[in-house]
């Protein structure tokens, strides 16, 4: 009877499926040690000076937070933006869907890349309108194929970059190439949720798109460098009025008087940042260089993950380094079903997960 009930569209929907929790494994498996190399989370934890904010926070939870002013002139302040220009989400997820209730007709088309972030395409099926997914190129987002895609129907198009789960940038200059004769009533969202890693130098700084009046929606997040993902916290940067349609919509109170406090300390922390880019860099060579030695190939990554193709069926071997207490994510939901997707850990998880593999393989 429920069925019927239930919005059309929603029937044909697959439950997003997360990394699975650590505490979750241990319970099932019985197993004492566990490892997660699954979300992409930063492994050396928030800022101290985050910690001290939702510390001194704690007092205050009796009462409901504010819209996120003092967060939004912050993140504003830093770029060179207006507060208008800022829109907060309980993590730049949020954010993805808000973007499609605010712009997203039936009839309107988006287009995605085919190995692209799943939850714009999710974002799209939710508003029951048409999606698009291009075949990337090499594990890239083919920024050509998609301008070919465009109809007289098209919306939204979104850009990860970096892409999770492939690891894979576009350049400024695939990205400036891309603008040109497009039409500028399409949003360009460009999904930055790893933005902090990067840094390649012909990476697009699409700040400068958004100060020039392009027609763009910028995605950011404190889940990832940051390290505070499981507080929820994401912001959008755009247009004052694109903002403000998006706010007509925004859930009151979406994003929590804690996370607030948090991101905003965490901004004042270059070091952490530095220091969690540099673990990165270091890390992500050496498993390269392991990874060299498996019989496995892997796509260079701009991030925090490593996209590896096992060349076989990756979900049983996921579901044996499960049982031995590492955590990755096979890329089934992606169709990419010989691959998994390794979250960048501490040394020792590195080696654990290397060590591990080895044994699988
Ligand atoms: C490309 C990309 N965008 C957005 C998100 C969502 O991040 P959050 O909602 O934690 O900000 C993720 C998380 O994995 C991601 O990989």
């Amino acid at each position: 009877m429920i069925e019927k009930l239930v919005r059309k569209n929603i029937l044909k929907f697959q439950a997003y499926i997360p990394g699975k929790p650590i505490a979750e494994v241990k319970r099932g498996l019985g197993l004492k040690s566990v490892i997660k190399l699954a979300s992409n989370e930063n492994p050396l934890g928030p800022s101290p000076k985050a910690i001290q904010a939702l510390k001194k926070g704690l007092n205050n939870v009796f009462l409901y937070p504010d819209s996120g002013m003092l967060l939004k002139y912050k993140i504003a302040g830093k770029l060179d933006l207006r507060p208008s220009n800022v829109i907060l989400g309980n993590g730049s997820d949020e954010l993805i869907e808000i973007i499609g209730k605010t712009f997203l007709n039936p009839e309107d088309e988006i287009i995605v890349s085919a190995d692209g972030f799943i939850r714009y395409k999710m974002a799209g099926d939710l508003m029951n309108c048409r999606v698009i997914a291009v075949p990337g190129k090499d594990y890239k987002h083919d920024l050509a194929g998609m301008k070919a895609a465009v109809t007289p129907q098209t919306k939204i198009i979104f850009i990860a970059n970096p892409n999770n789960p492939t690891g894979t940038y576009v350049t400024s200059r695939e990205v400036e190439e891309f603008f040109h004769e497009l039409r500028p009533d399409i949003i360009v969202v460009f999904d930055e949720a790893y933005y902090e890693y990067v840094i390649q130098k012909d990476y697009p700084q699409t700040l400068t798109y958004l100060q020039q009046g392009w027609n763009v929606i910028i995605l950011r997040t404190f889940s990832k460098i940051y390290a505070l993902a499981g507080l929820r916290v994401g912001y959008g940067l755009a247009g004052a009025e694109t903002i403000s349609y998006m706010e007509r919509i925004r859930p009151p109170f979406n994003v929590n008087s804690l996370a607030q406090a948090a991101a905003e300390a965490s901004l004042d922390d270059r070091q952490q940042v530095k220091k969690s880019r540099a673990l990165v860099e270091k890390e992500r060579e050496i498993l390269y260089r392991e990874l060299a030695k498996l019989p496995v190939t892997y796509i260079p990554s701009a991030t925090n993950f490593i996209l590896i193709d096992l060349k076989r069926e990756a979900g049983e071997i996921s579901k044996k380094l499960l049982a031995s207490g590492v955590i990755v994510r096979p890329m089934g939901e992606y169709g990419l079903t010989t691959c998994i997707r390794v979250t960048i850990g501490l040394p020792a998880e590195n080696k654990r997960f290397i060590t591990t593999l080895k044994k699988q393989l």
